[in-house]
């Protein structure tokens, strides 16, 4: 059954909420990756009067469930937020990244919680080239139990002086964009970087799923 709830800890909801209301966000919000809409809703009503609410933004497939946009809608509807009052970007996120790009498009918001798979992630990271200097980025599942968004991120955060730590509550991890860069915040070498990690977490989950195989034989 869907749950139609934030996939976020009541932690992680706090964090979101202290972060959005200090920090003067005007412009674009984004959301890569919705599931049901239940932290959209919550981010929208960080902005109770529609005067002050940013435009909100959608990047996500919609195949996550059955009748995944119209279900996102109704849950807008549910919490008495105008439907129309989002875009909604029923495309991969590469795609959308694209699209945005080429129409100049700049965020104050950013949160990014689509595939949790490494070089995906690493994909994502190059939305941060549309955040504005002073922009927050939020990033889901920041933690050891999920490598493929946790080492792509250290990496980055190594490389891109120019975003600092905003904070983290729970596995949602918050940074700020402290200054516009001097160049592509993602380059080619990171993108392989992804690409090899991968394939070696490809390569351990088939040799786990072997052995278990053998191991389940054996006791048979
Ligand atoms: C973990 S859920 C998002 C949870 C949501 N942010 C929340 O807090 O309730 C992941 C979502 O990412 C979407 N998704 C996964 N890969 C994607 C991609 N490459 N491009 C766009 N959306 C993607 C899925 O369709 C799904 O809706």
């Amino acid at each position: 059954m869907t749950t139609l709830d934030p996939e976020m800890t009541g932690e992680e909801l706090s964090g979101l909420r202290e972060w959005i209301q200090t920090g003067e966000l005007k412009g674009q919000h984004l959301e890569i990756g919705t599931a049901a809409g239940g932290t959209l809703c919550f981010l929208m009503q960080q902005y109770p009067s529609p005067k002050v609410r940013p435009k909100f933004v959608v990047v996500d497939t919609m195949m996550y469930f059955a009748n995944q946009l119209e279900v996102v809608k109704q849950n807008l509807a549910n919490h008495n937020l105008p439907v129309d009052a989002v875009d909604f970007r029923v495309t991969p996120s590469a795609e959308a990244l694209v699209n945005a790009s080429a129409a100049g498009e700049r965020f104050d918001f950013i949160l990014v919680d689509a595939s949790h798979k490494i070089r995906h992630v690493m994909a994502d990271l190059r939305w941060l080239r549309l955040l504005n200097v002073g922009g927050l980025a939020c990033f889901h599942d920041y933690s050891s139990n999920f490598k493929g968004v946790q080492w792509p991120l250290d990496r980055f955060l190594k490389r891109n002086g120019q975003f600092s730590h905003q904070g983290q509550a729970g596995s949602l991890l918050c940074i700020r964009r402290e200054a516009a860069s001097s160049r592509a915040e993602v380059n080619g070498g990171d993108r392989i970087w992804a690409y090899w990690w991968a394939l070696f977490f490809q390569l351990g989950a088939s040799i786990r799923k072997r052995t278990n195989r053998l191991k389940r034989a054996k006791l048979n």
